[in-house]
């Protein structure tokens, strides 16, 4: 799943993507958002951001920056962005693993449904702690495969289909954790089967 083919699929589905995930996939984005515990004074990163389905958690006056690799998702985005009023929320087209911004430029960073999209979520993780500030934090949520025998063997079976429509089922959290480096964490349910997780990281 390389990053040209993923910005296709992304921008072929962002007509639609609110009706097929929005209400769906409500819950985590609400989850997410309380955990990363957003000021309203902050300044705060989303990346793989989409069409700004979760910018309506954040307070009114925090500052969102949010990136996408699909222009069309964040031409939907910035409808929405208009729509509520939110003028403090900048949409900007750029791949989450090579980001423009300079060390410590944000309160905190935020991947929702994201990670598993990515080409390489590790470089992601690895940027999104570049660009937060010491003593801020970090939010990422997703599905990751689960401990169950049973179902990470059809998580692992179904990948090759799932990343034809743009997403994997078999990442994996613990070796993403130790490969980004990432120790002072954070885990809770986003679901109540606990489907996806949401995970925070002191930085
Ligand atoms: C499943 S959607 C999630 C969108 C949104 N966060 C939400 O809650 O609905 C994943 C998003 O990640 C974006 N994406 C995938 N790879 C990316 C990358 N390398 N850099 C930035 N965005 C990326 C896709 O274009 C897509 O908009």
């Amino acid at each position: 799943m390389n990053t040209s083919y993923t910005e296709k699929v992304y921008n072929f589905y962002s007509t639609v993507y609110d009706f097929v995930f929005g209400p769906s996939l409500e819950t985590g984005r609400k989850v997410a958002v309380d955990l990363l515990e957003p000021k309203p004074y902050e300044k705060i990163l989303e990346v793989g951001v989409g069409t700004g389905l979760s910018v309506p958690y954040f307070p009114r006056g925090t500052a969102i920056v949010g990136v996408d690799l699909s222009q069309k998702m964040l031409d939907v985005a910035a409808k929405k962005m208009e729509k509520l009023g939110r003028s403090n929320v900048e949409l900007l087209t750029m791949d989450a693993s090579h980001m423009d911004f300079p060390d410590d430029s944000f309160d905190a960073a935020a991947a929702l449904y994201c990670l598993s999209c990515v080409e390489n979520p590790v470089q992601v993780l690895r940027e999104m702690k570049r660009v937060v500030r010491p003593g801020g934090r970090l939010v990422f949520m997703n599905h990751f495969q689960s401990t169950n025998k049973t179902m990470a063997f059809m998580e692992k079976a179904v990948t090759p289909i799932a990343k034809r429509i743009g997403f994997r089922t078999d990442l994996k959290l613990s070796p993403l954790l130790r490969k980004a480096e990432m120790t002072d964490c954070q885990t809770v349910n986003a679901d109540p089967f606990g489907v996806y997780k949401a995970v925070r990281v002191a930085v």
